[in-house]
């Protein structure tokens, strides 16, 4: 029996394999980072990306597999990650489920990764519908309502760097491992907020804008008046101080967008992507909801970072509704959330 979907994410830097029952269960679901191969350079490097998911994705299909006890015989529907991300590493995954898909004789789904991010709130609850959703990632911060229909409209977003992007750089900068915002939010859990008055970005704007790029400049500025010395006694304090101010931000713009909600009011508020792992976050969003009374969704963190187990609970979708699939998928480097039904493929 055809009962299984397999999902496959390759669009940074982990190649993940899951395979998910049609009822949503995850039977496996293989994580495999690339951090350790990236950490010499201190960020993602896109030919090594590509190369290392080339090696690892028919490993990590085999260990899925091997997880769930179950043969390819099985797999009844691919979703892969279309886009968006880097080219060559989504090449790999995508290459790989259409000729997997026309060897096994089964549909395949080109699926956009942050739609996967907002899935995963499906992966172990309910997503109650329509919803706010704060998607805060390395590579992407956006807000976006959804509708009864998934249907998604972005109402603001990063102007410079993704929030999890400005932890990574804030770690950096004070000489924390990479990658970053874990370590920065290990060390904020220890620090005093109020030891550092930072500014928070666009508090005025009176839209969905955020900004990162002036919090990142006055890290710098109070690490250099520190000094070396002084730094390293003060790092607690100062990720402290960043991460409150970044929370602050994130509430605010989530307030700002609930507002613009009125016409189809949502029931949830969803955190969701890599950065959603981090306690201060979770819990002001957990808090913002309670007071305006919605549910509070988060998945669980080892389905807010990269991984395929949300790829598949998208590609469910489409699986349950007998959608015949994509034909000749090719990789969308870049792919609003809006352009969610749209064929076309966006130029860079
Ligand atoms: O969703 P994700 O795995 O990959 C992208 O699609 O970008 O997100 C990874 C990002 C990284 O920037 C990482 O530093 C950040 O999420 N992150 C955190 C925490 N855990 C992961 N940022 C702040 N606090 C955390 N606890
Ligand atoms: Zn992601």
């Amino acid at each position: 029996m055809k009962s299984l979907l397999l999902a496959i994410e390759s669009s940074c830097d982990e190649t993940s394999v899951a395979l998910l029952s049609r009822t949503g269960q995850i039977r496996a679901c293989i994580v495999r980072s690339q951090i350790a191969l990236h950490i010499p350079y201190g960020g993602v490097v896109p030919e090594l990306a590509a190369r290392d998911h080339l090696r690892v994705l028919p490993l990590a299909v085999e260990q899925a597999l091997d997880e769930a006890e179950a043969g390819l015989e099985q797999v009844g529907a691919i979703a892969v990650t279309q886009g968006p991300g880097l080219v060559g590493a989504l090449l790999v995954g995508v290459q790989y489920a259409r000729t997997l898909g026309r060897l096994l004789g089964v549909p395949v789904y080109g699926i956009n990764h942050l739609f996967g991010h907002i899935l995963a709130a499906r992966l172990e609850d309910d997503l109650p519908l329509p919803a706010l959703v704060l998607l805060v990632s390395g590579g992407h911060t956006q807000l976006v309502g959804v509708d009864e229909a998934l249907h998604c409209t972005v109402l603001g977003g990063t102007v410079d760097d993704a929030v999890g992007e400005a932890f990574d750089k804030v770690a950096k900068l004070l000489d924390l491992p990479y990658p970053g915002g874990p370590e920065v939010s290990r060390r904020a859990a220890n620090g005093h907020a109020s030891r550092f008055d930072l500014p928070r970005p666009l508090w005025r704007s009176g839209d969905g804008r955020i900004s990162m790029s002036g919090l990142k400049t006055a890290v710098v500025r109070v690490a250099r008046e520190l000094g070396r010395d002084r730094l390293e006694a003060a790092t607690d304090d100062l990720c402290a101080s960043f991460e409150q101010a970044v929370v602050d931000v994130l509430v605010r713009k989530t307030l700002w967008a609930l507002s613009q909600m009125s016409d189809s009011p949502p029931k949830a508020v969803l955190l969701t992507g890599g950065v959603a792992a981090n306690p201060a976050l979770r819990q002001a969003l957990a808090e913002l909801a309670a007071r305006e009374g919605l549910i509070f969704c988060v998945p669980d963190p080892r389905y807010c970072t990269d991984n395929a187990a949300m790829i598949g609970a998208a590609g469910l979708v489409r699986w349950l509704a007998e959608d015949p699939g994509d034909r000749d998928l090719e990789p969308r480097s870049r792919w609003s959330l809006e352009q969610l039904y749209d064929a076309e493929t966006e130029t860079d």
